[in-house]
């Protein structure tokens, strides 16, 4: 038994990082411990965990275990669970009945609970409570050793956990499942050293620790290789990409060297307006393969806020950083992160971030009623506006969001533009796919363009889509 705990997570060293760079391996026992057996996988929260559950599945077809997507017919099933918000928590336990029902009938249930929740202290306390019934838990930094907790937890069929609250290593060659044959996440850094004081990514994801870019661009040259058409650089925070390398290499050196694998289309994210560099603008402008598309989290519009929040930057230096973005490059996209409710929020506060969102004009944005996460630092500040105020603000703001993102969509109309085509549309008889500035297009194509880029005219606008045809 290994268990989270909070003030370790919350550590940061000079230690250096260790790379473990050897092939993943199982032993001949390992391989067949799910022979015949069925797993079935539910994920919550961000990319990165999206992509940590392609390395869960490989993990487990390795060990002869075949996925499920029905949850009835699992033998084994995971949850991969996120911390970011309350209502992420809430989520995750509310399953957690539904599977609690089913395994009163089929006792042989493995149930495994995994990813950011994992790693927080008090939620593995409540598993312990109280869902003694739970087998397995195990962390954001030993995804790798899942073979042999799970042969573990098979074996004694007593609760087993195994967290780390480490500051983390980067570690190479973890096989991978990939959900799509066009698009793939490729993971460029690990953890957070940001400390945003609302943010518990820090906590529950480690030290930031960058992949060397060798192995970044052999990554996505295999992938290329393999017809792969699109790939998205993923980091909690990528644009301090390489600030904790010996070898020096920043986020405009990586997306440069990633552009020259001619992958057709190159996405990065998160970024933070804090680390994002002149040069990197200028290659992203430089390069054709380099989207369009910049998702800058604003959080606030308030210097006052900013600073509570620990940001680092001002309203002005957004303001400038996107009007930058804009000139070098014409076409971009941009998209936001906004939270609304943080301690001591005025309205005044508050009406600076509406002012901000008029300035930028973001094609859409992802908002949020502040949730105090246990630990951080803003869980701590006094925070008296009511929540129905709270709610006020959100929907407020999402009507100023959709009022831009409409007028956005709205540009398309009758444009020619360039569309992934990944996969069959909710609508019957439609493929479905992005533009290079992230835009859902619903696309009369026939079956066989799957997986191409094709050229698509706009030829209707819908709220939260748009529709086309080939041309
Ligand atoms: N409460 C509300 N929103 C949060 N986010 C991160 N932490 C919190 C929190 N405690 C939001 C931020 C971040 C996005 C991924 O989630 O806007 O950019
Ligand atoms: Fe959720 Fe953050 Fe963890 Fe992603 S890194 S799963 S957003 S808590």
């Amino acid at each position: 038994m290994n268990l989270p705990n909070l003030e370790e997570a919350r550590k940061r060293t000079q230690q250096k990082i260790t790379f473990i760079e050897e092939p993943y391996e199982l032993s001949e026992e390992l391989k067949t411990l799910g022979r015949g057996k069925k797993y079935y996988i539910r994920t919550y929260g961000c990319q990165m965990n999206v992509h940590d559950s392609e390395n869960i599945k490989a993990i487990l077809e390795k060990m002869s275990f075949t996925e499920t997507e029905e949850l009835e017919d699992a033998d084994l099933i995971l949850l991969n669970t996120c911390a970011i918000r309350e209502n992420a928590h809430h989520k995750m336990f509310g399953f957690l009945g539904r599977i609690k029902h089913l395994k009163e009938d089929h006792p042989h249930i493995i149930t495994a609970i995994c990813g950011c929740m994992a790693q927080e202290e008090s939620v593995v306390e409540e598993l312990q409570k109280k869902y003694k019934w739970v087998d397995l838990v195990f962390g954001t930094h030993n995804i790798h050793r899942l073979p042999t907790i799970l042969e573990r937890a098979m074996s004694r069929r007593e609760q087993e956990i195994e967290v780390y609250s480490k500051e983390g290593e980067v570690i190479e060659n973890i096989p991978v499942k990939r959900d799509s044959k066009y698009k793939a996440w490729v993971n460029i850094m690990f953890g957070c050293d940001k400390f945003c004081t609302y943010c518990i990514v820090p906590y529950t994801r480690g030290k930031q620790r960058s992949r060397k870019p060798e192995w970044i661009v052999h990554e996505v040259e295999d992938l290329v290789k393999q017809g792969y058409q699109e790939v998205t650089l993923l980091g909690q925070n990528v644009n301090a990409y390489g600030k904790d390398l010996e070898e020096p290499c920043n986020m405009g050196n990586l997306l440069e060297l990633v552009a020259k694998t001619g992958i057709p289309r190159i996405r990065f994210m998160t970024s933070h307006p804090w680390d994002f560099n002149d040069e990197m603008i200028e290659i992203i402008g430089k390069y054709e393969n380099i989207m369009p598309y910049v998702h800058l989290p604003l959080q606030s519009g308030s210097d006052r806020i900013l600073k509570l929040m620990g940001r680092r930057y001002t309203k002005q230096e957004y303001l400038e950083l996107v009007s930058k973005l804009k000139k070098r490059i014409p076409s971009l996209a941009l998209t936001t992160d906004i939270i609304v409710g943080f301690p001591g929020e005025t309205r005044e506060d508050f009406e600076e971030t509406l002012e901000v969102v008029k300035t930028c004009e973001y094609d859409s944005a992802f908002t949020f009623i502040f949730s105090p996460r246990e630990g951080t630092p803003a869980a701590k500040m006094k925070d008296e506006t009511p929540i129905e105020e709270k709610n006020k603000r959100l929907y407020e703001l999402n009507d100023l969001i959709n009022e831009y993102a409409n007028l956005k969509n709205q540009q398309y109309l009758g444009k020619k533009v360039k569309v992934l085509l990944e996969g069959p549309s909710e609508k019957e008889g439609k493929l479905m796919g992005y533009t290079e500035t992230m835009k859902l297009v619903n696309v009369d194509a026939k079956e066989e363009l799957l997986g191409k880029i094709v050229d698509v005219e706009i030829t209707d606008i819908k709220t939260w889509s748009l529709d086309g045809k080939v041309v």
